[in-house]
């Protein structure tokens, strides 16, 4: 339990900074045919939020904090996938901007509850 933890946090940062620094390429023109692997990467962003939702869940956190984090990654792979074809055009620049918000929170919310959890643990090792 304490690996899958640990495996799942650091996978949430590693490819959240990865999807990052190839988002903001793209937004500058370049690295476009790297697209797959940042999408992959945002996939995997994903699944280990939902580990790290499960975990909490099977710790005792509030099942709605879990939700609430299953679902952040959920919207932010949903926009992801189909950002593409959402308002082209001149205003598909804000589905850009909701998107980079969206990956930014799926990554917070990731670091709130893997964080929540490592206290939990601290704590009851402690005691
Ligand atoms: C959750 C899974 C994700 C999928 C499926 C996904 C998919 C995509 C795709 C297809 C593009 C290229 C759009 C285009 O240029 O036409 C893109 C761009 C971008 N992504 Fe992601 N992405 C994901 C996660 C993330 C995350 C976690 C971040 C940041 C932490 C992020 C930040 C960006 C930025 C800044 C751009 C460039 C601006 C834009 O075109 O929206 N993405 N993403």
């Amino acid at each position: 339990m304490q690996m899958a933890l640990t495996i799942a946090r650091w996978l949430v940062r590693i490819t959240g900074v990865l999807a990052l620094i190839l988002g903001l390429l793209f937004w500058s023109g370049t690295a476009l045919s790297q697209i797959p692997v940042h999408m992959l990467l945002g996939l995997v962003l994903v699944l280990s939020l939902w580990v790290l939702a499960v975990l909490a869940v099977q710790a005792g956190l509030p099942i709605g904090m879990a939700a609430g984090v299953a679902l952040v990654g959920l919207i932010a792979l949903l926009l992801g996938i189909t950002q593409d074809s959402l308002l082209p055009g001149g205003a598909h620049w804000v589905i850009q901007v909701l998107h980079l918000l969206l990956g930014v929170a799926a990554v917070g919310s990731g670091e709130m509850i893997g964080g929540r959890l490592r206290r939990m643990r601290l704590a009851a090792s402690a005691a």
